[in-house]
């Protein structure tokens, strides 16, 4: 039985792992990984395959940035020719990234069954483009596999029948489970001279606040405003990175002081960065749920979440209002100590790459 997996973007590799590792360990099971070049330098792809073990891909479909018709569109097509050569037994898709509904896409199409792990979560706002991926991702989808209790209820609504929808957990945090320790070995916050919870780690890179002027302002402000506070760490997005530039607003990035502008990190790194951060603060999917794993509070600059347990039980808190002055007041409340710890959510407990394998094994040979 073969399954290809498919890779694209950042977010992909640290959930495409454990997967291939608890099916590479299953005899009968071909495990094969597809990246489709949507992210391609060093610091976004090359660095995530060596960390966390990841095979070089079988296919390498290069196709690169550009418009999200031209981003879907080229991916579709480069897929569709490793679909007919490969005859695969099932395409697994992750997340909500262009890779993920242009390659569900062509294998529903050619009537090959479509995996989709971490199906089900809604922000309720359409106007994200992941938000239009997860909806049609999940309406072509044989196997949604679904990590909390909001998407069990958003796929019954939408009325995609039981017996397709799995509550298995979360697959980024067997990652972040696997890999935990081995972070905490490296010597990256003693070379940047830090000591733990003596900082406040950022990261902003969604359309919506890096595409325009004003959104870009107000990022400065609040990186001024909290700097005042804390040393704040940046690892930049190549979008970010971009747009200041091209908005003349790189100088005045670099002149904050007590701010520290750093590369794209590693898995590893990064991981190291949240465990040890007083505060996050983010507008990324994913950082919402490891920093609930990991109990450091987290501050989401986004008006609707579409992960609502790192909200209710997790340490996620949303803040649709980049003032500084509102900000401001949560950071100081949240580094004084006022903010929940939080709990774990359910089956988030490293274990999930292998509930989806029993799964898939099971049901696909009985096809
Ligand atoms: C994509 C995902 C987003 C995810 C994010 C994580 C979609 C719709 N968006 O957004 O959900 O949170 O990845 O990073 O799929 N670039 C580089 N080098 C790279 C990759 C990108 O320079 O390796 C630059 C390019 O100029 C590119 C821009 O960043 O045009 C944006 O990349 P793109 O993949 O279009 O979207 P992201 O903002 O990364």
């Amino acid at each position: 039985m073969k399954i290809l997996s498919i890779v694209g973007a950042r977010p992909n590799f640290m959930k495409v792992a454990p997967l291939h590792r608890a099916f590479a360990s299953r005899e009968g099971l071909e495990s094969k990984i597809i990246h489709t070049g949507q992210h391609y330098d060093a610091r976004m792809s090359d660095v995530f395959f060596k960390q966390l073990e990841l095979p070089e891909p079988d296919y390498f479909l290069g196709v690169g940035g550009g418009s999200h018709t031209q981003q879907t569109a080229r991916t579709m097509l480069a897929f569709e020719s490793v679909l007919q050569a490969e005859k695969p037994d099932a395409v697994l898709v992750v997340g909500d990234v262009n890779a993920t509904l242009a390659c569900a896409l062509v294998a529903v199409k050619e009537h090959i069954p479509v995996v989709h792990v971490e199906a089900g979560l809604r922000s309720g706002d359409r106007r994200m483009p992941e938000e239009i991926n997860r909806i049609l991702t999940d309406s072509i989808s044989d196997y949604l596999f679904v990590t909390e209790q909001a998407a069990l209820d958003n796929l019954k609504a939408e009325n995609v029948p039981d017996e397709k929808v799995f509550f298995v957990g979360n697959v980024m945090i067997d990652s972040l489970v696997h890999y935990r320790e081995k972070a905490r070995q490296l010597p990256l916050l003693s070379e940047l001279g830090l000591e733990p919870e003596s900082y406040v780690l950022m990261t902003m890179h969604r359309p919506a606040n890096v595409d325009h002027v004003a959104g870009l302002r107000s990022i400065l402000d609040l990186i001024k405003s909290t700097a005042a506070y804390r040393t704040v760490l940046f690892p930049i997005h190549p979008r970010t990175r971009n747009n200041m530039a091209q908005f003349g607003l790189q100088t005045e990035l670099e002149a904050i002081p007590n701010l520290r502008l750093l590369e794209p990190q590693g898995y590893l790194e990064f991981l190291q960065l949240m465990e040890n951060a007083c505060l996050i603060i983010t507008d990324s999917g994913g950082i919402q749920e490891e920093t609930t794993c990991l109990k450091v509070p987290c501050l989401t600059f986004r008006d609707s979440t579409e992960r609502p347990v790192t909200v209710e039980l997790g340490t996620n808190f949303l803040l649709a209002d980049l003032d500084p002055q509102t900000v401001h007041r949560h950071v100081v409340a949240i580094l004084e100590g006022k903010m929940k710890t939080g709990t774990i959510p359910p089956l988030w407990d490293g274990q999930t790459a292998g509930r989806v394998a029993e799964i898939l094994a099971s049901s696909l040979q009985k096809k």
